[in-house]
């Protein structure tokens, strides 16, 4: 199973970075392959809403670091996502990121789309300062309804609250819970 993690926060030792890593770490254990993209330090600008990827099969024309993501899209099973809640939504490269998602609907990937009749499963993985996992539960349903709508098959939607108190690195309790999420996700791949 090939797996790839997007760190939608700007902060390259982070909390998203720690978390993303951490479910990795459980799916490598169960013998997937895994790599990983940051927004620290890669270079995606936003959707320019040209519409170009619609209308050729050329993809998106804006040529930065989002074409590796395109090209690693093609062939992962799976995606694990890590947002960080910035004013009580996904961070703003989080928002980038899933604009330019766009260009997925596009001629250069639809015939991806149809051979592969299997979803790619997500798992949605959302981290916050405050310690009320309840507080953006309105918002966390939208966009997790949002993704699949987008043709994700999404697994798990884990919240890391509390943050605000101490980074995710120092929370004993988090290391087993997230490695069992990539674990959970390798092992029902292989029981289909
Ligand atoms: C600009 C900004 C806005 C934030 N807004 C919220 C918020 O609305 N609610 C909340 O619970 N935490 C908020 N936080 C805290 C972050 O969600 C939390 O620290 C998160 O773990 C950061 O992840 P990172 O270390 O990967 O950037 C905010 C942090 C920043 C920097």
């Amino acid at each position: 199973m090939n797996i790839i993690g997007i760190i939608a926060s700007q902060r390259e030792e982070g909390n998203t970075t720690f978390i993303v890593n951490k479910i990795l770490e459980g799916a490598k254990k169960q013998g997937a392959e895994t790599s990983t993209f940051s927004f620290s330090n890669l270079n995606i600008k936003p959707c320019r809403g040209c519409w170009a990827c619609h209308k050729g099969d050329q993809g998106c024309v804006i040529k930065d670091d989002m074409q590796k993501i395109y090209d690693a899209l093609e062939h992962a099973d799976a995606i694990v996502l890590g947002l960080p809640i910035y004013m009580g939504q996904m961070s703003a490269q989080g928002k980038i990121f899933t604009d330019r998602l766009f260009a997925r609907f596009s001629p250069r990937f639809s015939p991806f789309f149809k051979e592969n009749a299997v979803k790619q499963k997500l798992i949605l993985s959302f981290n916050q300062g405050n310690p009320d996992a309840d507080l953006f539960k309105s918002y966390i349903d939208y966009t997790k309804h949002m993704f699949e709508v987008l043709e994700f098959d999404v697994k798990e939607v884990p919240v890391v609250t509390g943050l605000r108190n101490g980074p995710a690195c120092e929370r004993e309790d988090l290391h087993t819970g997230l490695k069992d999420f990539g674990s959970a996700l390798v092992l029902e791949g292989c029981q289909k």
